[in-house]
């Protein structure tokens, strides 16, 4: 089995210290950078921004403007990117994604490597640990450690897992899906148990653009599941909208988009639903050093790679998506942010910074001429 994504022998670097605005190029020197950013001239502008917890933040500008195109499926080889790049060949979007891997590594590394970033699991605090511990799903037989995340295809994944494990007999059984049954957690294990696992296993999980994940969680769990609607619903109303602090004829059925963005400013990160909570706490992937990110928004082709990874048997695959399954559109999603008033818009971003940062997604564009397109 030939792995796709290679390894270009990055070398951990100082990194950039607090306070700094500088050109990420200029702070990582490896040979294999100044390799890719002689054909990458004016993707590779990061800016890095010090944010409200005095962390280094990168924040990453102008490129992956070919996102939007699924990659063929089954294109597995890097060989040759380096010269395919600019030219228009059907392996371009594939290339995309090698080069998107590449520098949410690179990112990920920098920005990990900070002195105030935790480095092991067990420099978290109790209360982070136990949240990343009850998300990472452990396969002991194929050897892996994966951590969900709500809103990124983590079902699909979910049910890959219990085919795996023996407990589903394939992907596309027709029940609902369990988020708890047969399925084995991190944290259930001892310490030392823990740490072997995170230590020679392989480590994955998923990533969406946030902004997008939001809208998902809360066209989901507000349109749709009367439980969410009960326990956070009522209380966002009560709290958000004008005259209703007493009222208790209030459902929780009718939360605006605005009103849930006003109750996530006020929420603490490391206390939020799983729905909702950036993925950086969900996961804490300083604190772990996962060997694969995916995309959902290569879902096909990266899935497709981590199971040949793992080495599951042919017969497993990803499932396809749900017929009932509603995505979010470009459009929908420029039309909800734009239903928003775009100071609240630049006030919600700061909390998913990370998210952002990261996993090298663009910031959403904030002015109000955008929102006249
Ligand atoms: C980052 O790169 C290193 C070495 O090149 C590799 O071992 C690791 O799996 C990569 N991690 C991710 C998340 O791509
Ligand atoms: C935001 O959108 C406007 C209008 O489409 C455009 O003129 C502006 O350059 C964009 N700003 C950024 C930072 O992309």
């Amino acid at each position: 089995m030939l792995p796709r994504r290679h390894d270009y022998g990055m070398k951990r670097t100082g990194g950039p210290r607090n306070g700094s605005v500088i050109n990420f190029r200029t702070t990582v020197n490896s040979g294999s950078v100044r390799r890719s950013s002689a054909v990458l001239p004016s993707v590779l502008t990061f800016l890095v921004i010090v944010a409200s917890g005095g962390l280094l933040l990168m924040i990453e500008k102008g490129m992956l403007n070919s996102m939007e195109t699924p990659p063929p499926r089954g294109s597995g080889k890097r060989l040759d990117f380096i010269r395919q790049i600019g030219k228009h060949s059907p392996s371009a979007v594939d290339v995309d994604s090698q080069i998107l891997q590449e520098i949410r590594n690179r990112t990920i590394r920098t920005v990990c490597s900070q002195k105030n970033m935790p480095h092991s699991i067990w420099s978290l605090s109790p209360l982070q640990r136990k949240t990343l511990l009850q998300h990472i799903l452990v396969n002991d037989q194929y050897h892996f450690l994966y951590c969900y995340v709500p809103k990124v295809a983590c079902s699909n994944w979910k049910r890959v897992l219990k085919v795996l494990n023996g407990a589903l007999e394939s992907v596309d059984v027709n029940i609902k899906m369990d988020h708890r049954s047969d399925l084995l957690f991190l944290s259930s294990f001892k310490p030392e148990e823990i740490r072997h696992r995170l230590k020679h296993y392989f480590k994955f999980m998923f990533v969406r653009e946030p902004m997008e994940r939001l809208l998902s969680a809360y066209r989901n769990k507000f349109g749709e599941i009367e439980s969410y609607q009960k326990k956070y619903g009522v209380e966002i109303v009560k709290r958000y909208r004008k005259g209703r602090a007493k009222d208790a004829s209030v459902t929780g059925d009718d939360v605006t988009f605005a009103e849930f963005v006003h109750y996530l400013l006020d929420e603490d990160v490391e206390r939020m639903n799983e729905h909702w909570m950036p993925v950086y706490n969900l996961c804490q992937p300083c604190a772990v050093s996962y060997d694969f990110i995916g995309s959902y928004e290569h879902l096909e082709s990266d899935s497709e790679f981590v199971l040949q990874r793992i080495g599951a048997p042919p017969h497993v695959r990803f499932p396809e998506r749900q017929t009932w399954y509603k995505p979010v559109t470009t459009e929908t999603l420029h039309y909800y942010l734009c239903t928003l008033p775009q100071k609240l818009l630049r006030e919600l971003l700061p909390k998913y910074i990370l998210d952002f940062s990261l996993y090298a997604y663009p910031l959403p564009n904030t002015t109000t001429e955008h929102c006249r397109h």
